[in-house]
């Protein structure tokens, strides 16, 4: 079975790629632009943008859509996180937390997949931004990000460290537990 995945991001093509093909399936990459709504919720942004793409790709097809929620900054940047990313970066992040104490923050990610029907699909990783950027690999804010139980940071974690313990890897876990059970 072929899932279309529409993302310009060959990185989550690869981890998807790796749960869905335990299953048999091949991930096939389709790069689409599609509107992303200012809502407050990413499952918002997800399930508007299904049902923009639904009529204008040949289903069944899926996308992704993640952020960094800071507690303290109450849930900044949220679903803004890839232009703050590319606007602000880490360094603009840690100077708004310069005198911050409340350092709790988590990640979550939103899988919605179309095949005739919205599917929705979330994981979350709770833990703390720190003081200073550590680590080299991943991408994204994963220098400035530990998880809970953890004392790497994201960017200081293999792939496959990162991946069973992230919010991806969560939502890709659902995803495919629940083509395994409805589909394959
Ligand atoms: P999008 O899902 O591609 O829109 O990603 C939103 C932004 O959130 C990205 O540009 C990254 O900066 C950030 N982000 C999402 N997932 C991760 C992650 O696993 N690690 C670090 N940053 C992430």
């Amino acid at each position: 079975m072929e899932i279309v995945f529409i993302t310009s991001n060959k990185g989550k093509v690869e981890e998807a790629q790796k749960y869905l093909g335990n299953l048999g399936v091949r991930v096939v990459q389709k790069k689409f632009e599609y509107p992303e709504i200012q809502a407050n919720e990413l499952e918002k942004v997800v399930e508007f943008a299904l049902n923009w793409l639904k009529n204008k790709i040949d289903k069944p097809f899926f996308i992704d859509d993640s952020g960094l929620f800071i507690e303290a900054l109450n849930g900044f940047p949220g679903v803004y996180s890839a232009y703050v990313y590319k606007t602000l970066g880490n360094d603009g992040i840690l100077k708004l937390m310069d005198e911050i104490e409340d350092r709790r923050a988590y990640f979550k990610s939103v899988i919605g997949y179309y095949d005739g029907k919205v599917h929705i699909f979330t994981g979350v990783v709770k833990g703390e931004i720190i003081f200073e950027k550590r680590g080299t690999m991943g991408f994204g804010f994963d220098p400035i990000f530990v998880p809970n139980g953890f004392k790497k940071t994201f960017a200081e974690m293999t792939t496959e460290e990162k991946n069973r313990i992230s919010h991806r890897g969560k939502a890709l876990r659902m995803f495919s537990k629940w083509l395994k059970e409805n589909l394959i």
